[in-house]
């Protein structure tokens, strides 16, 4: 697939608001012009937006990401641009509540209109923690002008008690180490400081290196952005570098639906697979896709995923972490494995021009024991698993480099959690009738649900289950997990039990049965119980009534399809209205 760049020199769409002498022109650039602009910059010279998520209650878009800006600006300088840093909506996954997911299509909306109201003629995403990555991209992609992401970078190796520690990973453990008794609060707490040791997303390869790696094996970041560590030089290096890269981008009119086709998409679902990457990929690069007009579905996940190994030996699923993984050459190893085996779509265009081959067929693994040999895979089939059944008419999805092999098929006793304070008052009651063969269901935490679909899908076993050393158990809920997390979960489940999907209405004691290798998630009961069952269903989750809760109530869609906005969907375009003034 090749690009061919657009002449050069032509008007670009910030000379609708710069050029001449008309009253309006002269309002706009004079306003600018109050923080010191030469009039020169104003000649018709690409304006460039470096679209900012840095903010204190976003810790892992730190402060670095000021930095950041500026590296990115001096490339804008260079390449003869004009950079202009624009402050975006932030939500972090550790502190916004609900959950920042209920605000990544606020985001994307917001990020949207931002770009398309104002002189920019491409665009920088600046961005990092779980959901800034897509709910970026997604707004770029509804406007559709020239884009490069830049990622904040991972934190560095995080180290307890001469153990490797992990962003998440380790918090997971840890409580659950807590709860059976072999570590004490005080331990917790230590540890605690020593899992976030600099700024940056988190080291795992939780959903924030996910989705960064996403960007890079889309196309739509510099080769190798994903794994630089945040406080490494080479980070400043590559957004300086994207800095000069995205002038020449607007110069070609290198356009997002140039490079994100249904071939990069396929692309980043067998990266996804290799990478052992996060479940939350899925929403996102379906929401995305969405955004692009593709027709990306559940079934390209399963089909595309299916028998790729996962060969990214890092935590959740494996030892290492992010720091490890940048020395053993990064992303673009991985992508030569997947090119070298026929696994990648060669000739797919990326933000440099060149194809996502001619980036990566050169690159060397340093280090066999982070980037694994194929027969050393930690999971042969590592793709997202899509199952389906009377359960999930929809579809749910499993990560199967997450999840116990044994537990893989398995046919157990439902013990249902209404939702999540239904979970947390039961939980750790010792008369709970639940032992380590029974299936634990979660309802009403899908998009709808929660709302906004929180990362609870990886509920803790049950104290009395932990003490006897057992670790994993299948779970299903509408939820989603942290990408950080690990265990025989089944998530996503569609339609959500919010919307009256049949997760609603299954009840204790019902046999539910998984079966990845078939793809199959069932209840066991009729056809006639089942629809029983539905026709007496009333929703029970908080209805709101104004405000941003009650937009997402009635627009959010189902996981299966991203959990976009029903009108958000599709590409806008960048037409700028009438002037006002
Ligand atoms: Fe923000 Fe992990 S919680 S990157």
């Amino acid at each position: 697939m090749s690009f061919t760049p657009a002449k050069w020199p032509r008007k670009l769409r910030s000379q609708s608001w710069f050029a001449g002498t008309s009253r309006d022109s002269i309002y706009h650039r004079g306003w600018l012009k109050n923080q010191g602009y030469p009039h020169d910059l104003f000649d018709g010279r690409p304006v460039i937006g470096i679209l900012n998520t840095w903010s204190e209650l976003t810790p892992c878009n730190g402060i670095h990401m000021k930095e950041l800006a500026e590296k990115v600006k001096a490339g804008i300088w260079e390449a003869g641009g004009f950079p202009v840093e624009v402050p975006v909506f932030s939500a972090s996954e550790n502190t916004f509540r609900p959950t920042a997911m209920m605000f990544r299509n606020l985001g994307a909306l917001a990020v949207e209109e931002t770009v398309r109201g104002q002189p920019m003629d491409g665009c920088v995403l600046l961005v990092g923690c779980d959901k800034t990555t897509p709910s970026l991209m997604m707004g770029v992609a509804s406007v559709d002008i020239p884009a490069i992401v830049v990622t904040g970078g991972p934190m560095l190796n995080g180290h307890y008690k001469q153990q490797r520690v992990g962003s998440g990973t380790h918090l997971w453990k840890f409580s659950e180490a807590v709860k059976a008794g072999e570590m004490t609060q005080e331990e917790f707490v230590e540890a605690e400081a020593s899992m976030s040791r600099s700024t940056g997303t988190c080291n795992t390869m939780g959903t924030a290196s996910t989705m960064a790696s996403m960007a890079e094996a889309l196309g739509m970041a510099l080769s190798g952005n994903a794994a630089i560590p945040a406080v490494d030089s080479r980070r400043r290096v590559i957004a300086q570098l994207s800095g000069r890269r995205i002038v020449q981008m607007v110069k070609d009119d290198m356009k997002p639906s140039n490079i994100m086709t249904k071939d990069a998409f396929e692309n980043a679902i067998r990266t996804n697979a290799a990478i052992g990457g996060s479940t939350n990929a899925v929403i996102h690069l379906l929401a995305m896709a969405g955004r692009c007009g593709i027709d990306l579905t559940l079934e390209d996940w399963d089909r595309c995923g299916r028998d790729i190994p996962t060969i990214v030996n890092l935590m959740p699923s494996g030892d290492y972490l992010m720091e490890e993984f940048f020395y053993a050459g990064g992303l673009p190893v991985v992508l030569k494995r997947l090119g070298e085996a026929g696994l990648l779509h060669n000739d797919a265009v990326t933000v440099s021009g060149e194809s996502i081959w001619d980036e990566v067929k050169d690159v060397v693994n340093h280090n066999e024991d982070v980037i694994l040999p194929a027969d050393k895979a930690l999971n042969q089939s590592g793709g997202i698993v899509v199952v389906k059944g009377n359960l999930a008419p929809k579809g749910a999805v499993l990560k199967p480099s997450a999840a116990t092999p044994a537990l893989m098929q398995h046919r157990g006793r439902a013990v249902v959690f209404e939702d999540i304070d239904d979970y947390k008052a039961k939980i750790n009651d010792p008369d709970l009738d639940i032992d380590e063969t029974c299936v634990m269901v979660l309802k009403n935490c899908g998009p709808k649900g929660y709302p906004g679909m929180a990362e609870v899908g990886n509920m803790g076993l049950p104290p009395k289950v932990l003490k006897k050393g057992i670790t994993d158990m299948v779970r299903i809920s509408d939820a989603r997990m942290s990408g950080t997390a690990y265990g025989t979960v089944v998530l996503h489940t569609s339609p959500e039990a919010a919307a009256g999907g049949p997760l609603a209405v299954i009840r204790n004691g019902d046999m539910i049965e998984l079966d990845v290798a078939n793809r199959r998630l069932h209840v066991d009961i009729s056809d006639e119980e089942m629809t029983a069952r539905l026709a007496e269903w009333v929703p029970t989750h908080e209805q709101p009534e104004s405000g941003y809760a009650w937009l997402h109530q009635h627009h959010v869609q189902g996981a299966d399809t991203g959990a976009d906005f029903d009108f958000l969907k599709g590409c806008r375009g960048s037409a700028v209205g009438k002037d006002s003034h």
